[in-house]
């Protein structure tokens, strides 16, 4: 052999070596492996993987192009009532936020906000003319702030530990946490009031206790409304299914937060909101569906 030939071949040698090396290291190869391995389930990929009942889709965005809007207050379960809503239609949720944690973690459809998506998330004041209709769900403020709180300090499912309401606020006179709630009391007012008095579109309040309390209900409901119609058995696995990952479990043990005074603002805020929604279904002739009000006026 000359000693060009066995140059050639230890080259080549080495370059398969290497090659091999540079493929076995590239991220593609890794992630081909893994999207193979788990097929085309989206929900098996990650740490904390949702089991959809059917894999989510778009849906083709029809005429008006425009979305129905899933207003809420935070903390008021929105991200619960997407997940159940994926559930039961097998079409993805949009959202007017990006939230890269709930993107990769069965919300691909963050920041989508056209009607190729079932609904879509805000906790905004209606926008003029973006949506043709709403679902407006509504919780009790106590536990919308609280929820709410519980999310700023510690994510999607944790809870604020106990020192988190005595801190003090920069002027010393009320806890930082007084003063979030008594603005946040006013917002949560605020902003069911303006769903139910300038949106031009139609409202469907869906209030947070009566979607626990009786979920196949409440979800029947809004999908009636949605004007869409699924069988029987996507109903049941959505109601079966209906934990999902996006729950607090924990909750704070013999330690009320609230104070009487916020109690007080509390029901206030909740009477007047309760009048605006029982106005709301009067002016629209809608009988059949009043929400039962006194889920919330409840605690
Ligand atoms: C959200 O969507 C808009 C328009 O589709 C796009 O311009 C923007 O970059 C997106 N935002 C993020 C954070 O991806
Ligand atoms: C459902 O259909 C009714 C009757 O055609 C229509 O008036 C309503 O706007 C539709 N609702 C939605 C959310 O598209
Ligand atoms: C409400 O219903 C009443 C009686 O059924 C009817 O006379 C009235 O025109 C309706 N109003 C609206 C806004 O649909």
């Amino acid at each position: 052999m000359s000693r060009r030939s066995i140059f050639l071949l230890a080259a080549t040698v080495v370059l398969l070596y290497f090659s091999l090396i540079v493929f076995m290291l590239s991220p593609l190869h890794g992630a081909r492996q893994v999207y193979y391995s788990v097929g085309h389930r989206y929900a098996l990929r990650g740490a904390a993987g949702v089991t959809w009942c059917k894999e989510p889709r778009y849906q083709p965005a029809g005429p008006s192009g425009r979305a129905v809007a899933l207003a809420s207050f935070p903390g008021s379960g929105n991200t619960w009532l997407r997940y159940l809503l994926q559930q039961a239609t097998g079409i993805w949720t949009g959202s007017v936020y990006m939230d890269f944690g709930l993107k990769v973690r069965g919300f691909p459809a963050e920041n989508v906000t056209d009607a190729t998506v079932l609904v879509v998330k805000t906790h905004e004041s209606p926008p003029p003319d973006q949506f043709k209709a709403a679902v407006l769900l509504v919780r009790n403020p106590r536990d919308a702030i609280l929820a709410d709180f519980n999310r700023h300090l510690m994510g999607h499912v944790g809870t604020a530990p106990i020192s988190a309401f005595k801190m003090k606020s920069p002027d010393r006179k009320k806890s930082a946490w007084a003063v979030y709630v008594s603005k946040n009391v006013a917002a949560w007012e605020a902003l069911h009031a303006r769903w139910l008095s300038r949106f031009a579109g139609r409202v469907l309040v869906v209030l947070y206790g009566a979607l626990v309390r009786d979920t196949r209900q409440a979800l029947l409901d809004i999908l009636d409304f949605l004007n869409h119609t699924v069988p029987e058995e996507d109903i049941y696995c959505a109601v079966v299914n209906k934990e999902g990952i996006y729950r607090r479990r924990k909750k704070l043990q013999d330690f009320d937060p609230f104070s009487a005074d916020m109690y007080r603002a509390m029901a206030a805020a909740r009477a007047r909101v309760a009048a605006l929604i029982t106005d709301y279904y009067r002016r629209h002739n809608i009988t059949d569906k009043l929400p039962s009000i006194g889920d919330l006026l409840a605690q």
